[in-house]
């Protein structure tokens, strides 16, 4: 980046530290439009003890707070409540016949199709076919359904789960939980990928090595796209492609890449995939989840066999459905047989046949609502945004470091090894008091156990000036920690645990 940039009206420079240069780049920016989708909370909503009234008119610039924690929780969309009400008002007028019955002047679809306008609303996030694509469930629960059904372990052969050893815990809950179930052991069938000593990434060599160790005998590989502590983007279609060489089946928990990073699942011939959606697709926390099944894997085919009837000697023909097992429920099961009521379960070819429940139609509401958003531009260009936001980030973050130090970055340098996140470990006893200064300053970041704070500017709502606030207030918090004036004791101030 050069030193100095004309400010908007040229005809001044501009420091790179300063407030002018990040107004600059805001004003420059082409999705600068796409923040007032968004409730950005201001610092009085923040401090709020009771609900707000009605109105939730949008702060004026400085009484906004400092929201980069996309990562955890995104921020709500402003069509959400408008798509809930016209969900809500079409249960109110229409009870049960909102299943089949789509009201003229709503963009809603009956709540049959709900998950099919999902599906097709989610594809281009993840590079996907809609077929290939099951708005369903929870992120864990979805890991777990693929599991079920592809998680196959034979004792004598492939029975090994290779993930990370710093993966999300829940999903090491559920792939110890899954090999248990299996009545195998982890200590012998699960594998977990150390970094290299003194290191917190995972180089993709580093990764291939341990697939290579464990070939012959792992029957699954579970890897985060991006991993959630350091940030760290995974090269999928490179570890994908060698442990499928292998003869292994390859998951990916997205819970960190999606809406994140461009994501090509298809081309990319990821086997299965799980993710949430109340990151950075911002559908509310705990909405429902998303899961790609490749197309290859969850194909349908039909036998019809003629036989002679026992008694009359006529022709007779049955058709023998042959798919891939799985956990099924009846939602699995073909749209237009499903209300027929027989046992016979005929799955929907693709990642809808993985499907069991009968879905919340308020959380399809939220999630296509929140893809509206999305769809007003793309997942390359919020990529083109969202590397320039974070570059900014970093070099000012450099900056500091180089200034007063207290701090170091622990997120991959190459912007290709990176999406939005960026996680800033911090200096041993830092933490606390740091956190409790930037709550204190309007600042929501998060923290995770034992020193790091991860900072994510989303480039949907987020902008420049964002960033320099939250320097401009990590600055004087880490100075005042430091020297002993505040910090560690409380304070008063409500820790902000986030996920
Ligand atoms: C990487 C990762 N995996 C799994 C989970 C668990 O998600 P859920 O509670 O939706 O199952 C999370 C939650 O934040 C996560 O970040």
């Amino acid at each position: 980046m050069a030193e100095s940039t004309p400010t908007t009206n040229g005809q001044a420079t501009a420091a790179h530290d300063s407030r002018e240069y990040a107004e600059y780049l805001t004003a420059q920016d082409p999705l600068k439009h796409l923040r007032a989708e968004f409730f950005i909370p201001s610092k009085a909503d923040l401090a709020r003890e009771t609900l707000p009234g009605k109105d939730l008119t949008p702060p004026s610039h400085d009484d906004e707070s400092v929201y980069l924690c996309g990562n955890s929780l995104g921020l709500q969309p402003r069509r959400v409540s408008q798509r809930l009400q016209q969900y809500l008002s079409t249960w109110a007028t229409q009870g049960v016949q909102g299943h089949f019955k789509a009201l003229t002047d709503s963009p809603l679809p009956a709540w049959l199709h709900a998950d099919d306008a999902a599906a097709k609303a989610m594809a281009p996030i993840v590079g996907a076919a809609p077929a290939e694509i099951a708005v369903m469930e929870t992120l864990t629960a979805n890991l777990h359904f693929i599991l079920s059904a592809f998680y196959r372990p034979q004792k004598e052969g492939r029975h090994k789960i290779i993930i990370e050893s710093k993966a999300f815990p829940s999903d090491h809950f559920a792939v110890e939980s899954q090999i248990r179930h299996h009545n195998l052991h982890p200590s012998t069938s699960m594998i977990t990928i150390d970094p290299p000593t003194g290191t917190s990434l995972l180089p993709t060599s580093h990764i291939l090595a341990t697939i290579d160790e464990h070939a012959s005998t792992t029957a699954v590989l579970l890897l985060p796209g991006i991993q959630f502590y350091t940030g760290q983007l995974l090269d999928i279609k490179t570890i994908t492609a060698y442990a499928q060489a292998k003869g292994i089946f390859v998951v990916w928990d997205l819970a960190h890449a999606v809406g994140n990073v461009p994501l090509q699942l298809h081309d990319w011939n990821v086997d299965a995939a799980a993710w949430c959606t109340y990151k950075y697709l911002n559908s509310g926390p705990g909405a429902i989840g998303g899961m790609f099944v490749h197309e290859r894997n969850s194909r349908v085919t039909t036998t019809t066999t003629s036989s002679n009837g026992a008694t009359n000697g006529e022709k007779k023909e049955t058709e023998e459905k042959e798919f891939h097992p799985r956990l099924a429920g009846w939602w699995g099961s073909d749209k237009k047989t499903r209300f027929a009521m027989t046992n016979d379960f005929s799955p929907i070819p693709g990642a809808g046949g993985f499907q069991v429940s009968n879905p919340s139609t308020n959380d399809l509401t939220t999630v296509c609502a929140s893809l509206e958003v999305f769809n007003l531009t793309s997942i390359a260009e919020l990529r083109k945004k969202s590397l320039g936001l974070t570059a900014y980030l970093e070099d000012r973050l450099l900056a500091l470091q180089k200034k007063s130090g207290g701090f170091k970055i622990i997120t991959p340098s190459n912007p290709e090894e990176r999406g939005a996140q960026l996680s800033v470990q911090l200096e041993e006893g830092l933490l606390e008091g740091v956190m409790e200064e930037l709550v204190k300053g309007g600042v929501i970041v998060d923290e995770r156990m034992p020193d790091v704070i991860r900072v994510a500017p989303a480039p949907i709502y987020n902008n420049a000036v964002d960033v320099w606030r939250f320097m401009d207030e990590f600055e004087k918090a880490l100075g005042s920690v430091r020297e002993g004036k505040v910090g560690g004791g409380g304070g008063g101030v409500e820790k902000v645990v986030t996920n």
